[in-house]
């Protein structure tokens, strides 16, 4: 029941973020702001939203559709071969764009084909649909030949799972990059290690430990109110959200922070003009207590269930 809850918790949320025109107005901020890179996906909802901001900025002659790089995720239920297509076509329609810079896996997990974004059991555990990501990925394969995208990867995959499609035999395209949750509780060091020896580029979600996910716990730690952030972030005139943001970039990672409140958005932004020495670096990573925002747990039984391997 609480799964379930979960689940539909989570589509209402999508719905109501996207309400009032707010994600247009994000878009267009954060294009004027600088950002360059967005990242969507179609179980988020609202990528109609995002094209329409993205036009606007195109139109206004702000930005040339090469000078952004947009990714979208292929979401689980569309893991059957025949489905990758049409899910890629109907964002590229939303966004309003004829290509992706990058199209991702979401997760390593297929779920039954259908109406719904989360088809759950009675018990409130994901339905799984009877696919391998390894065709999936073959199908993902087949859009950079149609031209469709110019890059795919995966998201929220452990290193196995990886390892399974770097082995892959008659493998066309390795993955450009992998997308996971990472901050000073999750710091991902062996996974990020393992990614970047076999050239896949690692993305960093939830940087900020996803303050706003609706199923936070009061016990939860919270990165942003984190005395130790705050001093180091106190040391430079940074905001805790800067300190965040920039411990990525010195790990050649790329970090993709969320906000739709306009001064928060240029915050983010300002963390080209500051570094944190070698000493924080290090006391950041000691932080880690491998806690996810996102431990996706109505899919615990699912067969690719990617968080119980080590990393
Ligand atoms: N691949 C996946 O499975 C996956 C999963 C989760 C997320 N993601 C991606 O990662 C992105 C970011 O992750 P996220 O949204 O989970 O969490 P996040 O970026 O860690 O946190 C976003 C929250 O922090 C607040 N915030 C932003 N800047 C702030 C600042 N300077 N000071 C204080 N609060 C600030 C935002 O509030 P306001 O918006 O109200 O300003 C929002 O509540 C998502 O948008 C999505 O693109 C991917
Ligand atoms: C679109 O919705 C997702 C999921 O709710 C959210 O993470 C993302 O920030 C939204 N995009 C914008 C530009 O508001």
């Amino acid at each position: 029941m609480f799964n379930k809850l979960c689940f539909e918790i989570l589509n209402i949320y999508a719905f109501l973020q996207s309400a009032a025109g707010q994600v247009k107005a994000a878009v267009t901020a954060a294009i004027d702001a600088g950002y360059r890179h967005f990242d969507c996906a179609y179980a988020y909802l609202n990528e109609s939203e995002i094209g329409e901001g993205i036009q606007q900025k195109i139109k206004e002659g702000v930005v040339k559709r090469e000078d952004l790089f947009v990714v979208s995720k292929l979401w689980s239920t569309f893991h059957e071969k025949h489905l990758v297509k049409g899910a890629c076509q109907k964002t590229l329609a939303d966004l309003k764009l004829d290509y992706l810079d990058l199209y991702l896996m979401h997760w390593p997990l297929g779920f039954k084909a259908g109406e719904e974004l989360f088809p759950a059991d009675d018990k409130g555990m994901a339905i799984p649909s009877n696919t391998d990501f390894l065709d999936t990925w073959e199908a993902m394969e087949e859009l950079v030949d149609a031209g469709l995208v110019k890059a795919i990867g995966i998201s929220n995959f452990n290193h196995e799972q990886i390892e399974r499609i770097l082995n892959k035999p008659g493998l066309k395209y390795k993955p450009a990059n992998n997308q996971v949750e990472c901050h000073p509780y999750l710091t991902q060091e062996k996974l990020i290690k393992y990614c970047q020896s076999k050239g896949i580029a690692v993305t960093a979600y939830s940087p900020l430990g996803s303050p706003d996910r609706p199923w936070a716990k009061p016990e939860d730690p919270s990165l942003l109110d984190d005395p130790k952030i705050k001093e180091i972030a106190a040391k430079h005139n940074k905001t805790p959200a800067q300190v965040l943001i920039r411990f990525h970039i010195q790990r050649n990672v790329i970090v993709i922070p969320k906000s739709v409140t306009p001064q928060r958005i240029v915050e983010n932004f300002q963390v080209f003009d500051f570094e944190l020495t070698k000493d924080e670096m290090a006391t950041i990573l000691s932080f880690n207590r491998n806690w996810r925002a996102c431990e996706m747990f109505v899919c615990k039984t699912h067969k690719g269930y990617p968080f119980n391997a080590e990393y």
